[in-house]
């Protein structure tokens, strides 16, 4: 049996697309070139790439909702779920021997909209390296959990992380997504550095976001639209152990289910 809201959107879809076409008049060689364009992203395997960097966001702002708690963010294409859950302290994500960056401290707080801690809360976090590149995606870093893990919060809420800090990111370059934002469009391919967060608590929606660091250059200009003002955080230097640290926090306040 059809599914009746599939049908009646695929038809609106439809209708808008046809209406597209006929109102730009357009010809054999347009449909040629967007079949040739659509043949080439599939071939190259980039639809969820090229989906999360031109609809996600708009999803977003139709799916987690606003009020008073923190603005959801895109997930982007590169969540792995699985990340191990820490259990030492002083919490580290899983890093390289080597892992090169600014060694950032991360400290969290997770509540609920009247400011209560969440203590069972759990903090998924992903992010790239200091040259911009994700585990499990990138040639040249490992199939494996770096820079990637599951973040247990204290009896009052909060909790903290060790990491380095975050490069910029660019998309693929190569491929036709990245074609299309440099040379058809005249855009770039950069995202502004960020963490991402999935922030699970029993009783409350899964909160998916991201931070991003006040003064970086592509805030204005995210290739994926996904900045939002609430979640641009300072970053300041802190002393760990004798050393000058990066030193970032922010409160989550999740949004009841
Ligand atoms: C990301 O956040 O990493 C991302 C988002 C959209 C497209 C590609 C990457
Ligand atoms: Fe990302």
């Amino acid at each position: 049996m059809a599914d009746q809201r599939v049908v009646e959107l695929f038809d609106e879809f439809m209708e808008m697309v046809k209406d597209f076409i006929v109102r730009h008049r357009l010809q054999y060689e347009d449909y040629a070139a967007v079949t040739r364009y659509l043949v080439r992203v599939s071939e190259a395997g980039e639809w969820p790439l090229w989906m999360d960097n031109f609809l996600e966001a708009t999803v977003d702002t139709t799916s987690y909702g606003e009020g008073p708690w923190t603005p959801s963010a895109i997930e982007g294409p590169y969540y792995k779920p699985g990340a191990p859950l820490l259990s030492r302290q002083p919490y580290t994500l899983p890093m390289r021997p080597d892992e090169a960056g600014d060694k950032m401290l991360f400290k969290a707080s997770v509540r609920n909209p009247a400011g209560e801690p969440l203590p069972a809360a759990v903090i998924d976090v992903w992010h790239a390296t200091d040259k911009g590149l994700y585990s499990f995606i990138d040639a040249g870093m490992p199939d494996d959990f770096i820079l990637r893990a599951r973040v247990p919060v204290d009896e009052d809420g909060t909790t903290a992380f060790r990491s380095i800090r975050p490069a910029p990111y660019e998309i693929p370059k190569n491929g036709p997504t990245g074609d299309l934002l440099n040379s058809v469009l005249g855009r770039h391919t950069w995202r502004p550095a960020h963490l991402h967060f999935r922030i699970t608590a029993e009783g409350y929606k899964p909160l998916v976001t991201q931070l991003y660091f006040e003064g970086d250059p592509y805030l204005d200009s995210d290739c994926a639209e996904g900045v939002k003002q609430g979640l641009i955080i300072p970053l300041s230097k802190t002393d760990v152990d004798g050393d000058s640290w990066t030193h970032g926090e922010f409160t989550f306040v999740l949004q009841p289910q």
